[in-house]
């Protein structure tokens, strides 16, 4: 018998469960967080609780997915169409989404979409409170979705551990004052011990809301929250370097690569990969690459803009909006510059599979990314652990998280089509030796910190704080 189990908490499970031909198909996602969990959910007796992508339609698909998911210790929480819509798209993603990402006007008020998130919050903690969890368990929670969480499981475990990690950034207290339900959001997350981001900017933004909005005592980056001491940190989250970098070196992806680069006539390949958003800066990176084919002519039909968009959350308007919107200036680009020879964009809207991605990843001269503002991004750490071999330049946003560990990227402002324009020319310019140097630096930073790393010390972290504070009470 164990004496501790280890709980992870995610919208959604790592598992995603799809009706194809009346079969429920179990599909396993590629995310890191997934890759990164994976050690630890998959012990014996440990859990991760999340919803399974699909909506039964009866009890027996209920039981299914139950039984099936059961043998891999993943325990679903079943959402409602109304739930989903409330919820996910609703709360999670028209007013949470926008506003941690800076987008106000882009914010959609609606209390009974904020009934059904305390609701759905609820109902994950009525999930968790079934696998009979013991003061002596870990719990740890992610992202916005679940921000009332953290305090739902605190009442009826007051002595677990907690860690809390929001994947995307939080903004300045005065952009998170602009949500009617600010104060029971932050008073939901204080619920963990420990609350963690991915930049430093992050974790002040958010101990300032607590400071300013809760009035809460403060001591470095320690709050005390009703007699508990709450840590808010920053751990920035890694990638499988090892799994990225063997792929690339592997045969049948060296190969698929050179077809890729023979089928653009070895033309200058500069790839961008994103989940459709509006926070990714998609058309901002349109418009710079029209720009450099305008300002430098002398690039036609040397280079290609290989674009891929992930599907995502196509039931929100806004992204259904920018998919429109995208749809119109590939459109608009091809069509004036284009010749039947060459065509500026490759655009596809589609997910591919990791294998088609790391040939993708070996086969591009340039990775761009040009996130108005980002969490962290991964994908340009994809990139870098794609390139042990080959050259490449990595174009990097400076308000991704990323930026602040990548520091020898090409670093843009993304709002600034100019500087994009630039560093684009300045990266299909750069010296080989220059492109290995910096790569090089890159690489070692990727690899060091990379998602296992980060497990590690987020958990380690967890415990030294429940250490702490056992020694506090003792006092
Ligand atoms: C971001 C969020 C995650 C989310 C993912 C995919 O990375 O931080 O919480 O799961 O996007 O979005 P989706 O809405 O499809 O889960």
């Amino acid at each position: 018998m164990r004496n501790k189990k280890t709980v992870i908490i995610s919208n959604r499970l790592p598992v995603r469960v799809e009706r194809r031909d009346h079969e429920l198909h179990f599909i396993p996602s590629e995310g890191g967080l997934a890759t990164g969990l994976g050690s630890i959910y998959q012990q014996e007796g440990n859990i991760w609780v999340g919803w399974p992508g699909f909506v039964p339609e009866n009890e027996q698909e209920e039981a299914i997915t139950r039984a099936k998911l059961a043998e891999l210790n993943l325990v679903p929480v079943f959402l409602t169409e109304e739930e989903l819509q409330g919820y996910y798209e609703g709360f999670s993603n028209e007013v949470l989404w926008p506003i941690f990402h800076y987008r106000l006007s882009y914010a959609v008020y609606n209390s009974d979409n904020w009934r059904t998130y305390q609701e759905v919050n609820r109902k994950f903690a009525a999930v968790v409170n079934e696998q009979n969890p013991s003061d002596k368990d870990e719990v740890w929670i992610h992202d916005y979705q679940l921000m009332l969480l953290p305090q739902l499981v605190r009442e009826q475990h007051p002595e677990i551990a907690i860690g809390y990690f929001q994947h995307i950034p939080f903004p300045p207290d005065e952009v998170f004052r602009s949500i009617p339900w600010r104060d029971e959001l932050i008073k939901g997350v204080l619920g963990a011990d420990l609350v963690a981001f991915h930049t430093y900017n992050d974790s002040q933004h958010f101990l300032n809301a607590c400071t300013h909005l809760l009035g809460l005592p403060i001591q470095n980056n320690c709050l005390h929250v009703d007699g508990r001491s709450v840590y808010a940190e920053v751990y920035p989250m890694g990638i499988d370097f090892e799994k990225f970098s063997e792929l690339a070196e592997s045969a049948p992806i060296q190969h698929r690569a050179q077809e890729i680069r023979n089928y653009y006539k070895d033309r200058k390949f500069i790839l961008s990969i994103d989940r459709l958003d509006y926070s990714k800066g998609i058309i901002e990176r349109l418009q710079a690459f029209e720009s450099l084919l305008q300002e430098y002519p002398d690039l036609r039909e040397k280079v290609v803009l290989y674009m891929l968009v992930v599907p995502s959350r196509d039931t929100v308007p806004q992204y259904r909006l920018l998919r429109d919107e995208i749809d119109r200036a590939v459109g608009h680009i091809n069509s004036v510059y284009g010749i039947n020879e060459w065509q500026p964009i490759a655009y596809y809207y589609n997910s591919f599979p990791v294998e088609e991605l790391s040939a993708l990843y070996v086969a591009a001269d340039v990775c761009l990314v040009t996130s108005i503002r980002d969490g962290m991004n991964l994908v340009c750490k994809e990139y870098v652990a794609s390139k042990e071999h080959t050259n490449g330049v990595l174009v990097l946003s400076e308000l991704a998280g990323a930026s602040k560990e990548l520091l020898e990227a090409i670093q843009v402002n993304p709002n600034s089509i100019d500087q994009i324009r630039e560093a684009l020319r300045a990266a299909i310019a750069m010296p080989e030796e220059e492109q290995r140097e910096r790569m090089q630096d890159s690489i070692e930073i990727v690899k060091k910190f990379n998602i296992r790393h980060w497990v590690k010390i987020f958990f380690n972290r967890l415990h030294e704080i429940k250490t702490l504070q056992k020694q506090e009470m003792a006092r």
